[in-house]
């Protein structure tokens, strides 16, 4: 059984947090001299003079209900990558301890890892893109910290084996965390329910893919009341806007249209995938859990540049490991889906 308080930094074990002038004070009243705002309001209409929540109350209330996890299970952050970037400050001691990373996976766990002066070690994936535990348990010593998961991968697309994500869990005492980015666009169940037994598990969440509001910037942590309770003390004190607040509590009454959302792009995503499949400079499309295709195509730079001149950007993966003349294409609507098709028919054709 983890032993969270162990891994944790000496100094942030040690810290006194910042108390904000709303930690102070949390009651009604109605002349609010304590935190010097401008008394006199905004230049904008509505007024945005008052510092936000800073514990964002209202949201967490609403994914409680949505996700059926108590507040005090819940982090936000200013997107996933403030979330990333606070377990590496709370948890990984600079020039000390190391992180495991999959790839090819999403690279911000490497790069907040050089930030924070972390060692990042690497079990890449299979040539299926699924987890190599033989690799991964080599890897792992006494100053490893944190394994990320990333599952459904980016940009593989793939979710990865349950059975040997829960593997990991099993024998591993220090954090695991799985971004479940893109979760809501998978076959797969989110590892939410296997919180109460895992108190190193961190799950991570993101509004920006499947709720549409990569604009808003907000990310979710779902862990354990001690992990929540540790970010919570060392994030910045007002972490989240309050227009971001404002919008988000809007946008999560929205469960309806945000699940007809999900169903559109899922049946366009398996629509692209079969119609990119059948042109024939292309030898795979990797299956998909997530709102994107991994895509092996023969000159894939060319065809990337080619694309680019015609207005339409993807992704070129082809340096990621595994990932030689690999294009990540996000689902677009049908119009640019169409114009992605037919424009790719084309190149191939002439
Ligand atoms: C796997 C994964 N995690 C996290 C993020 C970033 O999420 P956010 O917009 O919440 O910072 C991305 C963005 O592409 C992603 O692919």
């Amino acid at each position: 059984m983890s032993d969270i308080n162990s891994l944790l930094r000496d100094n942030i074990r040690k810290l006194i947090p910042y108390a904000s002038a709303r930690d102070e004070f949390s009651g009604s009243a109605h002349i609010f001299l304590d935190a010097n705002e401008n008394s006199l309001g905004s230049p904008i209409s509505p007024a945005y003079n008052r510092y936000p929540d800073p514990h964002q109350v209202k949201i967490k209330e609403r994914l409680t209900q949505i996700k059926g996890l108590p507040p005090k299970h819940i982090f936000l952050g200013n997107g996933s990558d403030e979330c990333i970037d606070l377990l590496y400050r709370a948890f990984c001691n600079p020039g000390k301890d190391n992180v495991i990373i999959h790839p090819p996976t999403y690279g911000m766990y490497e790069v907040s890892a050089h930030i924070h002066g972390v060692d990042v070690r690497r079990a890449p994936l299979t040539v299926n893109f699924e987890l190599d535990l033989e690799v991964l348990e080599g890897l792992v010593d006494e100053q490893t910290k944190i394994i990320w998961i990333c599952s459904p991968n980016n940009p593989t697309g793939n979710a990865l084996n349950r059975q040997q994500i829960e593997t990991i869990l099993n024998n591993f005492d220090g954090l695991v965390v799985i971004d479940e980015a893109y979760i809501n666009f998978s076959r797969n169940q989110s590892f939410i329910q296997e919180l109460t037994e895992y108190p190193n598990l961190v799950i991570l969440q993101t509004l920006s893919k499947a709720w549409g509001l990569a604009g808003l910037r907000l990310g979710m942590a779902f862990a354990s009341e001690l992990i929540i309770d540790i970010l919570n003390r060392i994030k910045p004190p007002y972490n989240i806007g309050q227009a971001t607040q404002e919008l988000v509590l809007m946008a999560l009454q929205e469960t309806t249209r945000v699940n007809e959302m999900i169903k559109e792009i899922v049946r366009m995503r398996n629509e692209l995938a079969e119609k990119i499949s059948r042109l024939s400079s292309v030898s795979r499309v990797y299956p998909s859990d997530a709102n994107f295709l991994l895509v092996r195509i023969k000159e894939a730079r060319r065809i990337y540049e080619i694309l680019i001149n015609k207005g339409i950007v993807v992704r070129d993966r082809s340096s990621a490991p595994g990932c030689q003349d690999c294009l990540r294409i996000t689902v677009g609507t049908k119009e640019q889906n169409d114009k992605l098709l037919e424009t790719l028919t084309q190149i191939t054709i002439s």
